[in-house]
């Protein structure tokens, strides 16, 4: 009988409890009702009576150790999964992931930033707008094709409102809500009721800016957007070229001169050495008129860009779906690593 005893001791000495499950384990093997240490207590009624002062010395001291081992065990892996002093400070810690700028985000705070500098202030509006502040406002004739079913989600509910199809829209409302000088960018999502494709959202974001003032010319337009080219692409050389828009006259579309150093260079601008990075223009009379403010008193420019083209330019995103895709892995890749 002395002999289970031993054999007992030595399978706990030589058992390792690293886990609250192994402890578990353990207490049932052992110390529970059917345990193998409570199963020699009950056998000790059958123990020759000149060996039970031995035996039950020996099976006492085997208890004892058993549950010292299992109390240990259990308090030292409660402790090292505690905070504190008494914890393990060599554990390592508990992961916590940073989010990333989406890079449209990134683009627009990059751009928002480069004008406040020079003391234009931001301008926001609602999605859902007007006919007046869409199109009306500004310039857009009754046949216009823009206010066509084919690029404006209309609400179904009261068809003079629409889904603001740009950010000019927000511009007639700093016009109407405060007199020159006036000095403003309008950041915000637009839709068009375009199919989607690798090219063409139906949802995007666009930038534009309006500066409206005593004697403002072309040639401050023309500056302003030289500065732009130089601050955001690191370019100096810009041209522009006829266009037409219904709320700026005369109007045009900017060219950043990119060059054609390498392969990349051709392929972003289709061989020319140009990109092409916003629309602009001199604010129609019309549309200074209709806002309440007396255009022979004052003139302004406008000019607008599709964050989504610059954003793919910028970091070479082959497909515009990209952005609204949610998918981790394009969007862990902005990581600015703070
Ligand atoms: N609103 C124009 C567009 O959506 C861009 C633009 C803004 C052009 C301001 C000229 C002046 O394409």
């Amino acid at each position: 009988m002395l002999d289970r005893v031993e054999n007992l001791k030595s399978q706990v000495e030589a058992t390792a409890l690293t886990t609250k499950e192994e402890a578990e384990t353990f207490r049932l093997q052992y110390l529970s009702k059917k345990g193998a240490i409570t199963e020699l207590f009950k056998a000790f009624r059958d123990v020759p009576a000149q060996e039970k002062k031995a035996f039950g010395a020996a099976l006492n001291t085997l208890k004892t150790l058993a549950e010292d081992k299992h109390k240990e065990a259990l308090e030292s892996l409660d402790n090292s999964q505690a905070v504190g002093v008494n914890g393990d400070l060599t554990r390592p810690g508990t992961p916590y992931e940073l989010g990333a700028i989406h890079p449209i985000n990134a683009i627009r705070d990059e751009i928002v930033d480069i004008f406040k500098r020079i003391g234009f202030n931001i301008s926001t509006g609602p999605e859902i707008e007007d006919d007046w502040h869409n199109f009306s406002a500004l310039n857009f004739p009754e046949e216009h094709p823009a206010r066509d079913m084919q690029d404006t989600f209309f609400v179904q509910r009261n068809p003079d409102w629409a889904l603001r199809t740009h950010t000019s829209s927000v511009q007639v409302r700093a016009m109407e809500s405060a007199q020159p000088p006036i000095r403003t960018i309008s950041p915000g999502r637009v839709f068009r009721n375009e199919a989607i494709s690798a090219r063409s959202h139906c949802i995007f974001h666009q930038i534009e800016g309006l500066y409206i003032d005593k004697g403002v010319s072309f040639a401050d337009l023309k500056q302003v957007l030289m500065y732009f080219a130089q601050e955001f692409f690191g370019k100096a050389k810009i041209r522009m070229r006829p266009s037409y828009f219904p709320f700026t006259e005369p109007s045009a579309e900017v060219d950043v001169y990119w060059g054609l150093e390498n392969e990349i260079d051709y392929k972003i601008t289709k061989g020319t050495g140009w990109l092409e990075v916003m629309g602009c223009g001199m604010v129609d009379p019309n549309v200074l008129k209709a806002s309440g403010i007396d255009p022979e008193v004052y003139t302004g420019y406008a000019f607008g860009m599709g964050i989504e083209r610059i954003a793919m330019n910028r970091y070479q995103i082959p497909d515009i779906r990209l952005f609204t895709e949610n998918d981790k892995r394009f969007l862990e890749q902005f990581k600015t690593g703070l």
